[in-house]
C-alpha cells in the first residue's frame, strides 16, 4: 500500500551565511515546513540518512561554488525511499525503491524528512547495500572515480592525492589498487600514515615532515606521477605541483585549508609545461552521461557489497542533534561522517537486508 505523505515535515534550515563555521552551525534551526511537491520527472524521497560533507560546510559558510537562495534546507546528498512521484517514466520506475539521491541546484536539500530529487539524480540501491552506505554513494565515490578516470585518460601513469585520509581518499586507495594504478597518498599526521597503511596503501607521505617536498619529488619522479588530485589549496597546491615531473597537471578539487592556491613556481608553468586546473563532480557527471553514471554506480555498489569501499560513520544524529554532530565532525574529519537521520536513529535498518 502506498505510504501516506504528510503535509508538513521537519527540516534543518539555513537562514544566513556565516564565514566562521562554528557560527554558521550555531545559527542552524530546525523548523516545520511544507513537504515539497515533486514535479514531472521528479520524486519525493523519504530521507533515512544524509551525511555532512565538506561541501555542506562550505554552503553554510557561503563559500561554496553554487550558493542557494536563503532561507534554505542544506544537504547535498542522502538516501531513502521514493514515496511519491510527479510523473514521468523514470520517476514512476523509481516508485517505492530505495535510492541514493543528490541535489544539483537551488532548492531544499536532504537534511529534512522529505526531499524532492530529480529522477535522473537518483540511483536505485542494490538489496545488499545498506541505506547508510547509500547515503554517501554519490558525492565521494563518484568523484574518486571521476578523478582517476580523468588522470588516466590524460595519460598519467600514476597520481598524487592530498587529503589522503579523507573518506574519498580511502575509497580512492581501493579503486586505484583495483586498477593497479600507483597512488601517492599525502596526509598531515603520523596516525593517518598508519591508518592508510592498514588499508593497504603502498605510498603514504606526511606533509608535516620537513623533508616532505623532497620525498614527494623523488617518489613522483620515480613513479612518473603526472597527475595530482589536490583538495587542500593554500601553499599545498604549489608544493605539490612544484614537486611533480614536467608536463604534470594538478586538478584542484577541494579547498580544505580555506586559503587561495599559492606557492606555485612560475618556472614550472613556463618551462616545464605544468598546468593547474579544477575538477567539479557536477560538470563531470554531465559529461559522463546517464548510462556511464549508471554503470559507475553499479560498480561502486558492488565494491560496497564486497567490503572494498565504505564510508566510515563516526556518529548518527537526529535533526535536533545536528549542531552537536556537525561540531564533532569539524573537530575530527578523519574520524568519519556524521549521518543525519531525520526520521530517527532507530529506523536506520528498516527497508534493508542488513
Ligand atoms: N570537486 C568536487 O566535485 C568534489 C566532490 C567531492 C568531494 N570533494 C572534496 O573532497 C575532499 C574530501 O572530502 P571527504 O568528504 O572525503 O572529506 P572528509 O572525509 O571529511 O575528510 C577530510 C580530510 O581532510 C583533512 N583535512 C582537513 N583540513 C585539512 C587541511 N587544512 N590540511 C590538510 N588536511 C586537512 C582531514 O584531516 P584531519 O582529521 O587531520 O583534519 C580529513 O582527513 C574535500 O575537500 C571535498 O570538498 C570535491
Amino acid at each position: 500500500m502506498a505510504e501516506q505523505v504528510p503535509e508538513k515535515m521537519r527540516a534543518v534550515v539555513l537562514s544566513e551565511y556565516r564565514e566562521d563555521v562554528a557560527e554558521a552551525i550555531a545559527r542552524l534551526t530546525v523548523q516545520e515546513r511544507p513537504v515539497p511537491k515533486p514535479g514531472r520527472g521528479q520524486v519525493l524521497v523519504k530521507i533515512a540518512a544524509s551525511p555532512c560533507n565538506p561541501s555542506d560546510l562550505l554552503l553554510l559558510q557561503g563559500k561554496y561554488g553554487t550558493l542557494k537562495t536563503l532561507p534554505t534546507v542544506p544537504g547535498w546528498e542522502g538516501a531513502g525511499t521514493v514515496v511519491a512521484t510527479g510523473g514521468g517514466l523514470l520517476a514512476r520506475w523509481l516508485s517505492g525503491k530505495r535510492v541514493a539521491c543528490a541535489l544539483l541546484g537551488d532548492r531544499g536539500g536532504t537534511w529534512a524528512e522529505y526531499f524532492v530529487a530529480d529522477a535522473d539524480n537518483c540511483i536505485p540501491l542494490k538489496a545488499d547495500v545498506p541505506t547508510e552506505q547509500g547515503a554517501g554513494l554519490i558525492i565521494n565515490p563518484l568523484t574518486a572515480m571521476g578523478l582517476l578516470q580523468t588522470a588516466r585518460s590524460a595519460g598519467s601513469l600514476a597520481a598524487i592525492h592530498t587529503a589522503g585520509a579523507s573518506q574519498l581518499g580511502r575509497m580512492m586507495i581501493a579503486m586505484a589498487a583495483d586498477l593497479d594504478y600507483p597512488l601517492i597518498n599525502v596526509v598531515r599526521r603520523d596516525e593517518q600514515v598508519e591508518l592508510l597503511r592498514s588499508l593497504g596503501a603502498k605510498h603514504v607521505l606526511n606533509s608535516s615532515r620537513e623533508d616532505f617536498a623532497a620525498e614527494l619529488k623523488a617518489l613522483a619522479g620515480r613513479l612518473r606521477a603526472t597527475a595530482a588530485f589536490e583538495a587542500i589549496a593554500g601553499d599545498m597546491t604549489g608544493t605539490v605541483l612544484n614537486a611533480m615531473p614536467p608536463r604534470s597537471t594538478a586538478y584542484v578539487y577541494g579547498g580544505l585549508s580555506e586559503e587561495a592556491c599559492g606557492n606555485i613556481d612560475p618556472i614550472g608553468l613556463i618551462f616545464h609545461e605544468k598546468t593547474l586546473t579544477g575538477f567539479y563532480l557536477g560538470k563531470w557527471l554531465k559529461r559522463r552521461g546517464a548510462l556511464g553514471i549508471f554503470r559507475d554506480a553499479g560498480r561502486l555498489q558492488r565494491m560496497i557489497i564486497d567490503g572494498r569501499i565504505a564510508t566510515a560513520i563516526q556518529r548518527r544524529v537526529t535533526l535536533d542533534e545536528v549542531a552537536d554532530g556537525l561540531n564533532q565532525y569539524v573537530k575530527n574529519m578523519t574520524g568519519g561522517k556524521v549521518l543525519i537521520m531525520p526520521h530517527g536513529i532507530h529506523q536506520r535498518s528498516t527497508n534493508e537486508n542488513r
